[in-house]
This record gives structure tokens, C-alpha cells and sequence, in this order.
């Protein structure tokens, strides 16, 4: 192999292979030889790959907006796949649903009943937000299958109110300031709610003191909620008001609210100040 072969070798790249012979002799002319060459032509391929996809959309955004021929035939909408029948009792309804046997009940409650209330946090089993009652027993919804609750009963957000009546799970947290966005709140009411019904059994957690004298209906102590509700994440971290709120409920003793809003009088005097304040600057 003579010296010319050794660096030409030594200078290829897949892409050069791609060259015709007069790309290549013009490239050597102008000096861009080994990674300068890679460099090059991986630049030139990028921005190739650009232009191209900028046209694809273009075109894209133009057929969009055509109307459909008259005469038009459509391919008819994908049905479910591995179709499943599924009886369930919704917030005291029965729903019959075909859903493909690995829906969550979560995006089966979402996407196929509407019921949106309930919310769809990490969809992994880690932060609570999607929080039901299925039996009375709390469950993660996201990781629960729509199919595996067949006969059972599930009690959503949406079905705790009675009427324009609130649960009481519900009017405290509105009391006690419980939450802030609110995205976690459906799943942390949910999960309060079959927490009292622990309670009301007896059943131990992790901070339970002792496992053998079984009480039931249980004063929760603050840590034994704060244990209980572990399940449940708020990263607007209302957990005071949240811990406050099921203390009032599961304990039955009323606390007074910490908050209200303002009447017009407070307003007005607030708007008072901030002008006086406004005006000293
Ligand atoms: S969405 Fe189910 S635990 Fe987070
Ligand atoms: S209120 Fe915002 S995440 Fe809990």
C-alpha cells in the first residue's frame, strides 16, 4: 500500500463513500482532511435532515386544512384491542365497559367515563394522585387493572359529595386549607376518606404502638396520619392543613378555622394602605 492509499484510508469515513470522485478531489483541495472532513459532512448531513423536515411539516400543515372529497372512504377507526367486558359499580352506578384488558382503571375512569376528578400524577405507583375506592379499601388506580374489578364497587371524587352536600372529608379540607394547585387533592381525599374506615377497623400501620392490643375506632394520633397518608405526595406540601383536616374528621372534635376570606371593609382598607404606601415611594 503505497503512501497516497495509507492517507486517503486514513482520511475515509462512511460518509466519504458517499462522495462521487469530484466532491472528494474538491474537498482534498480545499484542506478539509480527517475530523475537519467528518465534521463537514456530518454538518452538512444536519442541516439536509433540517430543510427536509421543515418541507415535511409544511406540506403536512397544507394538506391538513384540505376538505375531504365528497366521495371520500375512510378506513374505519381501529377497534379494542384484547377486548374485555367489564361490569363495575361507579359512584353507584352500574357501568358496563369494553376496554382492552390492559387499561388501567385510572384511564379507564379518564378516558373512557369522563370521570377526570380522579388525577394522573406519575402513573407509576409514586405519588398517590390517582387514589380510589375500590370496596372501601383505597387503591392506586394507575396500577390497578380496569378488568381485575369486575363486580366491584368504586367511589371516585366525584361520587363522595351527596348533592350540592359535601363529604365532610371534603368541607374540611376547604376548612383547613388543604391544598393549594389542587392536583393531588381528589387522590388525598380519596385516600383520607378509606383511612377513616382503617381507623374504624382497627388495622395497624408502621407507627402503631402495639400490634397485639387491636383497637378499633381509633383516635389517629398526627404521626399515625402522617404515616397513613405517606402514600400521597403534595408538592405544594399543604400537609399541616391536610393532617389538620383528617385530625377534625376521623377525631369528630371541631377546631376552628384558621382562615376566611376577606369581607369589603378589610378589602377596602388593604387597598388604603397599599395607596398610602404607593405614594410615600
Ligand atoms: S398516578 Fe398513580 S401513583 Fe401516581
Ligand atoms: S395541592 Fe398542589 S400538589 Fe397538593
Amino acid at each position: 500500500m503505497d503512501d497516497n492509499q495509507q492517507r486517503k484510508d486514513f482520511n475515509s469515513t462512511e460518509s466519504d463513500s458517499q462522495l462521487s470522485a469530484d466532491e472528494e478531489t474538491l474537498l482534498d483541495q480545499l484542506g478539509i482532511v480527517g475530523a475537519a472532513r467528518r465534521k463537514f459532512l456530518g454538518q452538512s448531513m444536519a442541516a439536509l435532515l433540517g430543510t427536509f423536515a421543515f418541507h415535511l411539516l409544511a406540506k403536512e400543515e397544507a394538506f391538513s386544512t384540505l376538505a375531504a372529497a365528497p366521495d371520500a372512504v375512510f378506513a374505519p377507526a381501529p377497534g379494542v384491542e384484547n377486548a374485555v367486558k367489564v361490569l363495575l359499580k361507579i359512584n353507584g352506578s352500574a357501568q358496563r365497559l369494553e376496554v382492552d384488558s390492559r387499561t388501567a382503571l385510572l384511564d379507564a375512569l379518564r378516558e373512557t367515563l369522563g370521570l377526570t376528578g380522579t388525577k394522573k400524577g406519575c402513573d407509576q405507583g409514586q405519588c398517590g394522585a390517582c387514589t380510589v375506592i375500590v370496596d372501601g379499601r383505597r387503591v392506586l388506580s394507575c396500577l390497578t387493572l380496569a378488568a381485575s374489578c369486575e363486580g366491584k364497587e368504586v367511589t371516585t371524587i366525584e361520587g363522595l359529595a351527596d348533592g350540592d352536600n359535601l363529604h365532610p372529608m371534603q368541607a374540611a379540607f376547604i376548612k383547613h386549607d388543604g391544598f393549594q394547585c389542587g392536583y393531588c387533592t381528589p387522590g388525598q381525599i380519596c385516600s383520607a376518606v378509606a383511612l377513616l374506615q382503617e381507623a374504624k377497623n382497627g388495622d395497624a400501620s408502621h407507627v402503631t404502638n402495639n400490634l397485639r392490643t387491636s383497637t378499633q375506632n381509633v383516635a389517629l394520633s398526627d404521626e399515625e396520619i402522617r404515616e397513613r397518608m405517606s402514600g400521597n405526595i403534595c408538592r405544594c406540601g399543604a400537609y399541616p392543613g391536610i393532617v389538620a383536616a383528617i385530625r377534625e374528621v376521623q377525631s369528630g372534635r371541631e377546631t376552628a378555622q384558621a382562615w376566611h376570606f376577606a369581607s369589603d371593609e378589610e378589602i377596602a382598607v388593604a387597598l388604603n394602605e397599599e395607596g398610602k404606601a404607593d405614594a410615600t415611594v
